[in-house]
C-alpha cells in the first residue's frame, strides 16, 4: 500500500533515478580505482622490478637518472665532448630522431646542438600499430598530419619510416650518425630503425630510446629490437632514466 502510495507520488522513480545516475557510477569510479590499481599499476610495479632484475649489472654501471630530461641532457653533454673528436675525422655527420610528433624534443636536442643538423622522421599520423603493454592504441600521438615548427637546423623526413628512411639513405650516400633518438613506441618501426642505421654510426655515437624499459611490454619493444639487432658487445649503456636509456656505440 505504501509502496503503491509513494509509487503514485514518484518517489520510487526518483530513487530508481539516484540509484541509476547517481550511486552507480560513484560506486563505478571507486571500483575502477581499485581495478587500475591492481592491473595497470600492479604491472608497472613489477616491470620496474622486471627491469632491475633484467639489467642489474648494466644499471649499477652506468648513470641513473630520476626522469628522462635529465638522460637527455647527459646525452648532449656527452655529444658534445666527442662532436670535436668527430669534426676532425667526418664532415658529414647528422643527428635523426625517430618520432617527431609536436616536435619538442627535436627542438630541444637541436636548440642544445645548435651546430649539428638534425633530421626528423614521422608520418605525423600517429603509430601505427597498437602499442603493446601499455594503452595506447594504433594512432595514439597523432598530429593530425600538422608538421610542428622546428629550428633551423632541423629538416623533416614526412611519411612512414619504412619509406623514408631508405630513400633518405639512398640519397645521403656518405652520411654518418653521431646521435639517434628513437621515440617511435613500437617494436616493428624501431627494430626497422636500428637495422637501418647500424653501419652508420661511429665509436662514441649515441643512442636514446624513450621508451626502453620499466613499463609491461617493455621486454617486446625497443629492448627487444635492440638485442636482435646488436651483439652485447658492440655497445655500453650510457643511463637509465624512468622508461628511457642510452647506450653508446664501442
Ligand atoms: C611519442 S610520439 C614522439 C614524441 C616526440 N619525440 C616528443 O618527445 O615530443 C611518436 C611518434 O612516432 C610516429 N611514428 C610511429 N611509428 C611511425 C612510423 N612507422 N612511421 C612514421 N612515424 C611513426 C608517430 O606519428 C608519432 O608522432
Amino acid at each position: 500500500m505504501l509502496k503503491k502510495f509513494l509509487t503514485i507520488l514518484g518517489v520510487k522513480t526518483f530513487a530508481n533515478y539516484v540509484r541509476n545516475w547517481m550511486a552507480y557510477p560513484i560506486i563505478k569510479f571507486f571500483k575502477s580505482g581499485k581495478y587500475n590499481r591492481t592491473i595497470y599499476q600492479e604491472s608497472f610495479d613489477m616491470a620496474v622490478k622486471d627491469t632491475y632484475e633484467t639489467l642489474k649489472n648494466e644499471i649499477t654501471n652506468s648513470m641513473v637518472f630520476i626522469d628522462k630530461y635529465d638522460l637527455r641532457a647527459y646525452c648532449v653533454k656527452r655529444l658534445r665532448e666527442h662532436l670535436s673528436e668527430y669534426k676532425q675525422t667526418e664532415n658529414n655527420i647528422l643527428c635523426l630522431e625517430f618520432g617527431v610528433w609536436r616536435g619538442r624534443s627535436i627542438n630541444y636536442f637541436s636548440d642544445e646542438l645548435p651546430e649539428m643538423k638534425f633530421i626528423g622522421f614521422d608520418s605525423f599520423h600517429g603509430i601505427p600499430e597498437d602499442w603493446s603493454g601499455t594503452g595506447a592504441p594504433a594512432g595514439s600521438f597523432s598530429a593530425e598530419g600538422q608538421i610542428p615548427t622546428v629550428n633551423d637546423n632541423v629538416k623533416l623526413q614526412v611519411g612512414m619510416i619504412e619509406e623514408t628512411l631508405p630513400k633518405f639513405f639512398e640519397e645521403n650516400l656518405d652520411v654518418n650518425i653521431a646521435f639517434v633518438h628513437i621515440d617511435v613506441d613500437i617494436y616493428s618501426t624501431s627494430k626497422f630503425i636500428l637495422s637501418n642505421i647500424k653501419n652508420r654510426l661511429l665509436p662514441g655515437s649515441i643512442i636514446l630510446f624513450d621508451d626502453f624499459c620499466c613499463f609491461p611490454g617493455w621486454k617486446n619493444g625497443e629492448y627487444k629490437a635492440l638485442n636482435e639487432v646488436f651483439e652485447r658487445e658492440e655497445y655500453n649503456y650510457l643511463g637509465f632514466g624512468e622508461m628511457v636509456s642510452g647506450i653508446t656505440i664501442k
